[in-house]
C-alpha cells in the first residue's frame, strides 16, 4: 500500500512514523512534510495533492491538519478517484464553525456548554448585554479555525471583550459559553457513517506553561492513558456523545469519515463537550499511536474504504505514552524562527522525536515554526514514560527554546479526580 500523509507537523511525523512499521505499507509520502521526518517518508516539498498522488500513485490518502479538509480537499481527492482519510468539507464544519457544531450536538441531545453567537459588528452595549449572561468565567471562542488559539477562559471581563474585539477584527464571530467544569479528556474515534471506534483517551495541555498558567496554545504535551477515568468512561463518551453526533451527521446527509476528535470535560454529570475537531489532534496523537499495536495502515484504509465494521478490534500495547513539545521563543504570541537545534538532526534517528516547526540549513535543523518538535517517551507507568520523554529532550538545545515541565505530573502525583 502506498500512502500519502498531507501536512508538516509533528502528527504527521507521529502518522508517517506507524505507517512506516505497517508491514502492509510499501511507501510513506509526505506533502509537504518537514526536513525532521526524511528518515520514515519520501517528502514532498512543493506542489498540488492532487498532483503528488497521482505521481506517486496513492492507494490512500491521509489527510492530517484541519484546514484543508475544512476546504474541501478531501472531496477533490475522492473526485478524482482516490481512497481518502479524512471528511468532506460540508461534515468537516463539525470543527470549521462552532455554530454548526453546537447545532448537531443540540439536535444529538449531546451535553455540552450553553453558548451564544456575537456578531461581527455587535456594538459595546451587544457585548455587555451578551457578556451579562456569562461568566465568570468568561469562555470567548472563535467561531472559525485558530489553530487551537482562538479560546480565551478568563476571569477578567474586559480580557473577555478585548478578545471579542479582538476576534471581530479578524472577521469572525465568536461564540460565548458556560465554563465546563472538570478535567479535560480529547477521545479521537474513527467514524465511518455510524461506525464509531474509539482510540485511547488522552489528555492535552493546552497553556504554555506550567501549572497551567499562560496563554492557549495548539497544545504543550499529552499522554494516555487516563487511569483518573471511570473504567466505563470510554464506553460512556461513545454511546452519549459521539455515536449520536455520528448519526445525527448521517441524518443530515453530512456523514462523517475520518477521525472524530471529542474535547470533553469530565463534570459531576460525566462528560460534556468542549469541541469537535475534524481530524487527529496535536500533540495527542504522538502519544496514542505509540501504543496502537494494530498496524496503522490497514486502520485508516478500513475508514476510508467504508468498512470500518469489519475491522477487527484495535489491540494497544501495554504502559503508558506521553509527549512533550518542545516550543520557539516567543511562541505562541510571536515565535522566533530561524534558531538552530543542536541534538535532533535531519531525518535523525528516532529517540522519539516527531518534528514539526524545522527547517533545513547547512546540514542542520532550525527552528521554523511555534511548536519546533516533540519528544515521546513509553514506558510500564506513567511516571517511566515522564522520565524517558524528560530525558531526551534535556539532550535537545534550542537558544530560548522553552517546554513545560509538569506534563503528565497531576496524574502520576494522583492529584485529579472526577467528580461522582
Ligand atoms: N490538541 C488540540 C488540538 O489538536 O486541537
Amino acid at each position: 500500500m502506498r500512502i500519502l500523509v498531507i501536512g508538516n507537523g509533528a502528527r504527521e511525523h507521529a502518522l508517517a512514523y506507524s505507517l512506516s512499521r505497517d508491514p502492509q505499507v510499501t511507501e510513506v509520502h509526505v506533502s509537504p512534510g518537514n526536513a525532521g521526518m526524511s528518515a520514515v517518508a519520501t517528502l514532498h516539498p512543493e506542489g498540488q495533492p492532487l498532483d503528488i498522488a497521482r505521481e506517486v500513485e496513492a492507494d490512500l490518502v491521509v489527510i492530517g491538519p484541519e484546514v484543508p479538509l475544512v476546504e474541501g480537499l478531501a472531496d477533490e481527492l475522492r473526485g478524482a478517484g482516490f481512497a481518502v482519510f479524512g471528511p468532506s468539507k460540508q461534515a468537516a464544519q463539525i470543527e470549521g464553525s462552532k455554530t454548526v457544531a453546537k447545532s448537531v450536538m443540540l439536535r444529538a441531545g449531546v451535553s455540552t456548554a450553553r453558548s451564544k453567537r456575537v456578531e461581527v459588528g455587535a456594538t459595546q452595549e451587544d457585548i455587555d448585554a451578551a457578556l451579562s449572561t456569562f461568566g465568570p468565567t468568561f469562555v470567548v471562542k472563535d467561531d472559525g479555525l485558530a489553530a487551537g488559539k482562538g479560546v480565551v477562559v478568563t476571569q477578567d471581563r474586559q480580557a473577555a471583550v478585548d478578545h471579542i474585539k479582538a476576534v471581530h477584527r479578524g472577521g469572525n464571530p465568536v461564540l460565548l459559553e458556560t465554563f465546563l467544569d472538570g478535567p479535560e479528556v480529547s477521545l479521537f474515534c474513527l467514524v465511518d457513517g455510524e461506525t464509531v471506534v474509539p482510540l485511547l483517551p488522552a489528555q492535552d495541555h493546552k497553556r504554555v506553561r506550567d501549572n497551567d498558567e499562560g496563554p492557549n496554545t495548539g497544545g504543550m504535551g499529552a499522554y494516555t492513558p487516563l487511569d483518573w477515568l471511570p473504567e466505563d468512561a470510554t464506553d460512556r463518551i461513545v454511546a452519549e456523545v459521539v455515536a449520536p453526533v455520528a448519526r445525527q451527521m448521517v441524518e443530515d446527509g453530512t456523514p462523517f469519515s475520518g477521525l472524530l476528535y471529542a474535547g470533553l470535560a469530565w463534570g459531576a454529570e460525566g462528560p460534556s463537550v468542549v469541541e469537535f475537531n475534524c481530524r487527529f489532534g496535536d500533540p495527542e496523537t504522538q502519544a496514542v499511536l505509540e501504543l496502537l499495536e494494530t498496524p496503522l495502515g490497514g486502520v485508516l484504509a478500513a475508514v476510508a474504504n467504508g468498512t470500518l465494521a469489519d475491522l477487527e478490534p484495535l489491540q494497544w500495547k501495554e504502559g503508558y505514552a506521553l509527549t512533550v513539545v518542545l516550543a520557539a521563543d516567543g511562541y505562541p504570541e510571536n515565535p522566533r524562527k530561524g534558531d538552530v537545534i543542536e541534538g535532533a538532526q535531519p531525518g535523525g534517528e528516532d529517540r522519539g522525536i516527531r518534528a514539526a516547526g524545522v527547517a533545513e540549513r547547512d546540514g542542520k535543523l532550525v527552528s521554523a515554526g511555534g511548536r519546533v518538535l516533540n519528544v515521546v517517551g513509553t514506558g510500564e507507568t506513567l511516571a517511566a514514560a515522564r522520565a524517558a520523554a524528560y530525558e531526551v529532550l534535556q539532550t535537545i538545545e534550542l537558544p530560548g527554546g522553552h517546554y513545560r515541565s509538569d506534563i503528565a505530573l497531576p496524574a502520576v502525583e494522583g492529584k485529579i479526580s472526577v467528580r461522582a
